[in-house]
């Protein structure tokens, strides 16, 4: 019998920045309750799906040889999640194109499980709803959920029962992407000991922010950029005060430490004062590198239009 191989499948998926992350106490099963807003933003990875002899991954692009290629991956995970839903052979090769820093707080790791849901449902031809594939994200990781949705939302639970956020505009961003990456475990317990030895304040809801969003002004947004995770990154990585003041110094609006850190993220008045920030930044010697993007942008999404019908 002849067998139909299918055609490669290319999604990619968006990284995120936390405009808001209001951390709780820690639970009983090791997370802790969130209400967070995250962005999504146009720094991006690739996935590749294609017909292989078994499961294999393999990753190009800024910082390769840092992902693990084994099940460690979260991509892995999520074609064995798929696979045993759908009854068929893991016999594809996963190729992810890094864009998105390792480690790095910007969801990278998730952007990649949710993109390879969308692929692998394409690729099976499962047709699984949105619906059916929020429930293995949400089993993968708390950011995968936001990784397939994409846009702005209000994220609370583990950060991954998601509401869209009605937002105007587009917001320019620059990224100071720092040397080595931090675990996000280890940044929520340092968190946890800081708060045990009486520091240091707890953000408030998120009521301003969401609002100002809405106004599409990025004058009155950023003021209002808070993360509970910053001080627990600052204390693990204290060099990212220095790198958090020169992107100030350079322009930006306001700066954050993203998500779980190292990176930085900066909010720019417009798309040129992002590429004035990005040029400073980049000489003054207090990152390995900087990346301008916008957002937000959608989720995990298909890019070879032949291989969606
Ligand atoms: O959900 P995910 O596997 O990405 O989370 C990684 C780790 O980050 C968790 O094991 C936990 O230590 C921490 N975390 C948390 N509270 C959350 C999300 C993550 O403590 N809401």
């Amino acid at each position: 019998m002849l067998s139909v191989v299918p055609r490669p499948v290319v999604v990619r998926a968006p990284s995120k920045v936390n405009l808001h992350l209001a951390v709780g106490d820690l639970r009983d099963d090791g997370y802790h309750d969130l209400t967070t807003v995250f962005q999504a933003l146009s720094l991006a990875d690739t996935v590749t799906v294609s017909a292989a002899d078994g499961l294999s991954v393999s990753v190009v692009g800024d910082d390769a040889a840092a992902v693990p290629t084994d099940r460690t991956n979260l991509v892995w995970k999520a074609a064995e999640l798929l696979s045993a839903e759908a009854g068929v052979e893991t016999d594809v090769e996963i190729l992810i194109d890094k864009g998105i820093p390792v480690a790095g707080g910007m969801a990278g790791g998730s952007a990649d499980a949710a993109a390879t849901l969308v692929a692998l449902n394409a690729y099976w031809k499962l047709d699984l709803s949105r619906r059916e594939l929020d429930g293995f994200a949400a089993k993968l990781g708390s950011d995968v959920p936001f990784s397939l949705h994409g846009g702005t939302a209000l994220g609370t639970g583990r950060g991954e029962q998601l509401v869209p956020v009605l937002t105007r505009n587009t917001f320019h961003w620059v990224l100071a992407l720092a040397k080595g990456g931090l675990s996000t475990p280890v940044v929520f317990r340092e968190l946890d000991k800081l708060r045990a030895e009486g520091t240091p304040n707890r953000l408030g809801d998120a009521d301003d922010l969401i609002h100002a969003l809405t106004t599409g002004d990025p004058r009155q947004l950023a003021p209002l950029l808070g993360n509970d995770l910053q001080a627990a990154a600052l204390s693990l990585n204290p060099a990212l005060r220095r790198t958090l003041r020169a992107g100030v110094d350079a322009g930006a609006l306001a700066g954050i430490v993203s998500g779980s850190g190292p990176t930085c993220a900066f909010l720019c008045s417009d798309a040129q004062s992002a590429v004035d920030v990005s040029a400073e930044l980049a000489g003054a010697g207090v990152c390995r590198t900087v990346r301008v993007a916008s957002g937000p942008v959608p989720g995990a999404r298909i890019l070879d239009k032949a291989a969606k019908g």
